[in-house]
């Protein structure tokens, strides 16, 4: 498999149905839809739709079925993004190769584009919702309540972050900032793509545990790169966690062990794929790109 053209493809896919949402019209918030579409249409690798349609085809192939749940999460991932550069929170310049939300527009403008994104996640998903007969919504209904529970998990993750800057941390509180500011997320996509495409509750585990492995590496590559990636290809700065005093895996464990550990948690990810055989192929180098990503 050509991994690399698989995931240009996919991240076409996703590029395309995110712009339908775009507001474009005419009206006197132009501005506020202007600053969500900067943030929304601004690049990023687009991890988290593309786990949701790769998981679902898995099991399925009409993958419009799962769209509104793959732009939903990339919304809310870029409220995520707009509001955790913040000068409140890690006051980056930066995002993408260009300037951050706030510096481009202004701080009011960038907190409310990123609680514009967040309200348009649940929007989209209810709109879906109502399309549903009734059997499917009980399922639906499901995914909906996951997705919102998530949500609240990374908010939780990000308020311990700032919290514990320049505390001493303990390993259980790193790994709880990790697993919920960026692991909840990333959990939940896979775990939609496997309830949309009716998953057994097996498989629905083992998919589970990838996504919780894949969570905290995707997270301590994270701080890995803040720690010594290139700034150029990075598109937003190096060093700021240091800075910040942070806590993270490389101040926890340093730049070494950090690494040891996530290539383990890498093998566990990829092996907890084993049952799907070559169907999980993608989703096994996905796994690995995450490692070995430098953006
Ligand atoms: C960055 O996530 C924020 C974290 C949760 C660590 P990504 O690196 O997936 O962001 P983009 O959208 O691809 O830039
Ligand atoms: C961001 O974590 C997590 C969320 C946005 C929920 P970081 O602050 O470590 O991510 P980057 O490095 O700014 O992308
Ligand atoms: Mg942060
Ligand atoms: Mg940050």
């Amino acid at each position: 498999m050509d991994f690399k053209a698989e995931l240009k493809k996919y991240q076409e896919i996703v590029e395309k149905e995110l712009d339908k949402y775009v507001r474009k019209d005419k009206c006197i918030e132009e501005t506020l839809n202007k600053s969500m579409e900067y943030s929304l249409m601004g690049g990023g690798k687009r991890l988290r739709p593309i786990l949701v349609i790769a998981t679902y085809q898995l099991f399925k192939n009409d993958i419009e079925k799962c769209m509104p749940y793959a732009v939903a999460i990339e919304m809310v991932h870029n409220f995520s993004l707009i509001h955790d550069d913040l000068p409140g929170i890690d006051n980056d310049d930066f995002r993408h190769g260009r300037q951050t939300n706030h510096k481009k527009f202004n701080e009011a403008t960038a907190i409310l584009a990123g609680d514009g994104l967040l309200n348009s996640a649940y929007i989209v998903i209810s709109e879906e919702l109502q399309k549903s007969v009734q059997e499917e919504l009980k399922e639906k209904l499901k995914i909906f309540n996951e997705f919102s529970l998530a949500v609240d998990r990374m908010i939780a993750g990000e308020y311990i972050d700032t919290e514990y800057e320049g505390k001493e941390i303990s390993t259980e509180y790193l790994d709880y900032i990790h697993i919920n500011k960026t692991g909840a997320l990333l959990k939940l996509c896979v775990r939609m793509g496997a309830i949309l495409g009716q998953s057994s509750e097996e498989e629905l585990q083992e998919l589970s545990n990838y996504a919780d492995k894949i969570g905290l590496a995707f997270q301590i590559k994270d701080d890995i790169l803040s720690e010594e990636g290139d700034e150029k290809i990075l598109g937003k700065p190096v060093g700021n966690d240091k800075k910040r005093k942070k806590c993270t895996y490389v101040s926890k464990y340093g730049l070494q062990e950090s690494k040891q550990r996530l290539e383990k948690i890498t093998q566990e990810a990829i092996k907890s794929l084993d049952k799907f055989g070559e169907k999980a192929e993608f989703l096994k180098e996905l796994a690995l790109y995450i490692q070995n990503r430098n953006k």
